[in-house]
């Protein structure tokens, strides 16, 4: 059946007719989001925030970069100590920055924990769509004092750097892979067009797996160890491939020579993940904060996530260099770093300024609950060159109260 929110606009008609009638959903999901004239991210369409079209930890409450940021003075201090590079830069490389709002806190919050660090650290934004770069721009110009610059991955591999790379809800943005499972057969989900009396419409359509899927379908058991498909799911059962993933481990092992890698995002075990009950995988769609299971409508107006698997992030990491540190949630990651006793403190705020504390209370507590940002995985990892690093992970540990 139609739907009648799928309505397919003129220049993905264009697209989808020069591919021979039908792309994959891997295609779909990477126009949708980044192509430069049309897509979600590339035209600086999606606004994130109380008032965009979701709402991300940094873009709630400046503390989560504060509290972060205690992690990353840590770590920061402690390359140095390990490999001594204090009359050089140490970089720290935010991933899909989107508003530009962890970049511009982070350096806030580190300038107020260890001032003279702000001269010894370099900012580097990594973002691949120019609208979005633009409403960076906008945001990290009022950071005086930090050297700024945007590059991408394959400018960094020229010059690799020393220090922390941080991809707070950017990996879930990658286009994927999806897969439909039938009675006898395993297909690459794709998209198609179908006309009605006023215009085409974008339809799933059944397409040939490619031998990188089959790559991947025989990975699953062997590489990943997981168990995939689940037994007893039901025909017609979808779920995606992360499939940019491990490129993109491969790409940033070779830009960073010794530092740490942090991870935020929506992810679950693989046996959440790919389960039988789970029919039509984790992809969502987003905006004005109203979330849908339509992945097809408002195509470029809208945009698309899918979660991570867990250990097949873990893999596709170590498998590329990495060496895996931990992971855990990120209501338990902020308690660590201190976050009971901020609010602790707020408590103690006076009657006036009242309002602004309770306000604080309420985004920290949404931060951690366990339905909706606590929920988020923070995955830790760590590339090594000559020295043995070790470096400390506050948040991995258990919270003290
Ligand atoms: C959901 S937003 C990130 C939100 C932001 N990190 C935050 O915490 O508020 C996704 C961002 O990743 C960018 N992006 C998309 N593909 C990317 C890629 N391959 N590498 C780096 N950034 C990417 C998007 O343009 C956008 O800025």
């Amino acid at each position: 059946m139609i739907d009648s929110n799928a309505r397919c606009p003129e220049w993905l008609i264009g697209r989808i007719r020069a591919s021979g009638g039908s792309i994959s959903f891997y295609q779909f999901m990477d126009l949708v989001l980044n192509d430069p004239q049309n897509g979600f991210y590339s035209t600086g369409r999606l606004k994130i925030g109380k008032d965009g079209d979701f709402c991300t930890s940094p873009a709630l409450t400046k503390d989560f970069a504060g509290l972060l940021a205690i992690q990353v003075v840590e770590w920061f201090i402690n390359l140095e100590k390990k490999i001594g590079v204090n009359s050089e830069f140490l970089s720290l490389i935010e991933i899909g920055p989107g508003e530009g709002t962890l970049s511009r806190d982070l350096i806030n919050s580190i300038f107020e924990i260890e001032p003279s660090l702000i001269r010894r650290i370099e900012l580097v934004l990594v973002e691949p769509n120019k609208g979005m770069r633009l409403r960076q721009e906008k945001v990290v110009k009022s950071l005086k004092g930090v050297k700024l610059r945007w590059s991408n991955l394959d400018e960094l591999s020229i010059n690799p750097i020393t220090g922390i790379v941080i991809a707070n809800e950017a990996l879930d943005a990658f286009p994927v892979e999806r897969l439909v499972f039938r009675t006898d057969k395993v297909f690459r989900q794709g998209v198609s067009l179908e006309r009605k009396n006023d215009g085409y419409y974008l339809k799933f359509v059944d397409l040939k797996i490619t031998p990188s899927i089959s790559r991947f379908l025989k990975d699953a058991e062997t590489l990943l160890k997981i168990d995939f498909p689940p037994k007893d799911i039901c025909n017609g059962w979808v779920t995606e491939w992360h499939c940019d993933i491990e490129p993109w481990f491969e790409k940033l092992s070779k830009i960073l020579i010794n530092g740490t890698l942090l991870v935020v995002d929506y992810a679950l075990e693989s046996r959440r993940y790919y389960n039988k009950t789970r029919e039509t995988g984790t992809l969502m769609s987003y905006r004005n904060q109203e979330a849908s299971s339509n992945i097809l409508r408002n195509a470029g107006f809208c945009d698309l996530t899918s979660h991570l698997c867990i250990e097949s992030t873990i893999t596709y990491a170590i498998k590329n260099g990495w060496r895996f540190l931990g992971e855990t949630r990120q209501g338990q990651a902020l308690l660590a770093l201190g976050l009971s006793e901020l609010l602790y403190s707020l408590s103690k705020s006076s009657k006036s300024d009242l309002s602004v504390a309770l306000a604080r209370r309420e985004s920290l507590l949404r931060l951690v609950d366990p339905m909706g940002l606590g929920e988020f995985r923070w995955l830790a990892f760590q590339k090594t060159n000559y020295v043995d690093l070790n470096l400390r992970s506050r948040f991995l540990e258990e919270p003290i109260s």
